[in-house]
């Protein structure tokens, strides 16, 4: 009789500021004198009640990571727990924006992170890469300072550029510069559409900005054309179900698309996204998502395996990743 192994995991879309358990940030909040009563409950639960309300929150949570060393930790935690639940590769968006709010130079925010992706590889071997992100209502020019500070302190585990925020504003004609700048620069690219907006934001993405990956990208489901043009174009999917759910995007997993998505031959993987803020873990979207639309220890290993394939990772590191999968399967 065959033991039943665990899938490995890749996750590709999840902000690290997002990830930050509550009891850190308690913690972090009341060494530094910050208040964060209004976003974390005396139980460890944060508090939002919708996606402008989540926004907020976010902000004043990654104000309590003031140093490299707060940052080492966050990024350490992140990445042990997710190693604990069979990952073995793992982006984090990262975002310097908020790190400078917080008055840390970019390069001390990237140090600093990496320091803990480096110690968390040395315990558990998980891999980890970083994308800076854009935040999209901050505008372009916040946009592009943040590409311009990428390039100019090139880091080895920063390999992707994304745009993350509020969906609903600004057109993604206005970070097209910013874009074809991380492009040329060789940086992976990304962006969030088609969760607040509908298909033709995905398709707005795709024309203006080029990227090879969508955050999200569900609401795709609503149009046939573009369905087809994601397959054709092999566009990749990073879905983080269980924030949709949370955000109210849809309202139940079983009317969730990502198993319509799949059937339709587009390209997805599992996320998180911003874990404690909506209840959830990487291991609780595979298993969630396996357990709601039938999906098959293979099915869940073609997920992994398509996320080794888009990841911003050099090929020695894929070819690695994926000999790891493989010694996994059954
Ligand atoms: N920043 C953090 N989480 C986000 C999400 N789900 N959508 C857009 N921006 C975000
Ligand atoms: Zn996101």
């Amino acid at each position: 009789m065959s033991v039943p192994v665990t899938v490995p995991k890749v996750e590709l879309h999840c902000h690290i500021e997002g990830a930050a358990p509550p009891t850190l940030v308690r913690r972090l909040a009341a060494q530094y004198g910050v208040d964060v009563s209004a976003v974390v409950d005396g139980n460890g639960k944060y508090l939002w009640s919708d996606f402008s309300s989540f926004l907020k929150a976010y902000d004043t949570v990654s104000s309590v990571f003031k140093t490299p060393a707060d940052y080492a930790l966050l990024s350490e935690t992140y990445f042990r727990l997710l190693a604990a639940e069979g990952a073995i590769y793992g982006e984090i968006f990262v975002s310097p924006d908020h790190a400078q709010a917080a008055g840390l130079s970019y390069r001390s925010y990237v140090e600093g992170l990496a320091a803990g992706i480096e110690r968390a590889k040395n315990e558990t071997a998980i891999e980890g890469r970083m994308i800076a992100i854009g935040v999209r209502h901050f505008g372009s020019g916040a946009v592009e300072r943040v590409v311009k500070e990428v390039i100019g302190n090139p880091h080895p585990l920063v390999t992707g550029f994304g745009l993350a925020g509020d969906e609903r504003s600004g057109h993604p004609a206005n970070f097209a510069k910013a874009f074809r700048m991380a492009s040329e620069a060789g940086l992976g690219t990304t962006a969030h559409a088609g969760e607040f907006g509908g298909p033709d934001s995905v398709i707005a993405a795709l024309e203006f900005l080029r990227v090879k990956r969508i955050g999200h990208g569900v609401r795709a489901i609503e149009d046939r054309e573009l369905l087809r043009r994601l397959v054709d174009e092999d566009i990749v999917l990073e879905v983080c179900p269980g924030s949709n759910i949370a955000l109210g995007v849809y309202t139940h997993l079983r009317f969730h698309p990502v198993n319509m998505l799949r059937r339709e031959g587009v390209k997805i993987t599992l996320n998180s996204d911003d874990p404690p803020y909506f209840g959830t873990t990487l291991g609780k979207e595979y298993a969630s998502v396996s357990q709601t639309f039938g999906w098959s220890h293979e099915d869940q290993m073609e997920v992994t395996r398509t996320a080794i394939e888009a990841a911003f990772c050099d090929n020695a590191t894929k070819k690695r990743l994926l000999v790891r999968l493989d010694s996994a399967a059954r």
